[in-house]
């Protein structure tokens, strides 16, 4: 499974890929915004920059929503560094482009998908990651890791090689039950990531250990 984080915070970035397991980036218009990166020249910037920190792929959102802006604005965005994975909105431009883009070689995510069939369609049309948003299905109630199984299901009955990569983790327990149910990729905050790391019996432990050694060695 890979682990992707889902920022455009350079210093949650490195945190993340010094602890060696980190496999990518995703951001977002908002998440951007969130870092004060304002402007195109320095959103392209920001982006070069988060490539040359990580080894792995880099999700890079298009705001146009039409196909010709997508189109030319996703071809500049992949030109930038070979990491680049360009980010499309799941809305009928947004999947013909995904479409244009699978045939000239270039990686695509298709984002904002809260159904089975949006992640059909964007399999359908090659793409090469789908984003289902589990924590904000969650947020209205709705069942965020049920969709997760369909799609998982739907993939594999067909051999879909789009690869699914759950977004909008929010916690730990996300992040085990997507392992579970056999998502390719997950992304999230550092705080969920770190989550993995933290078990009170780990904490007692280890005073524990250090405090008899102490006592032996005093
Ligand atoms: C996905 O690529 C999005 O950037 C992200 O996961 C959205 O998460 P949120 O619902 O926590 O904003």
């Amino acid at each position: 499974m890979k682990f992707f984080i889902d920022t455009a915070n350079l210093k949650d970035i490195k945190e993340a890929n010094d602890l060696g397991i980190l496999d990518g980036v995703t951001t977002n218009p908002s998440l951007m915004a969130k870092e004060g990166i304002t402007g195109a020249e320095n959103i392209l910037a920001h982006y070069v920059k988060i490539c040359e920190l990580v080894d792995g792929d880099v999700s890079a959102e298009v705001i146009a929503t039409d196909f010709e802006g997508m189109v030319a604005e996703g071809e500049k965005l992949a030109a930038l560094h070979p990491q680049i994975v360009v980010k499309l909105p799941m809305i009928k431009d947004g999947v013909k482009a995904c479409k244009y883009f699978a045939s000239k070689g270039i990686r695509t995510n298709v984002t904002l998908v809260f159904s089975a069939g949006q992640a059909l369609l964007a399999a359908k049309a090659g793409a090469t990651y789908v984003s289902p948003f589990i924590g904000r299905l969650d947020d209205i109630s709705t069942d965020g890791m049920a969709l997760i199984e369909e799609i998982r299901l739907i993939y594999d009955n067909y051999g879909y090689e789009t690869e699914i990569l759950a977004a909008s983790v929010r916690h730990v327990m996300h992040i085990i039950n997507c392992a579970k149910i056999g998502a390719d990729v997950i992304t999230g905050p550092l705080s969920a990531i770190e989550g993995l790391l933290k078990h009170p019996l780990t904490d007692i432990g280890l005073a524990t250990f250090l405090a008899d050694f102490k006592k032996g060695n005093s």
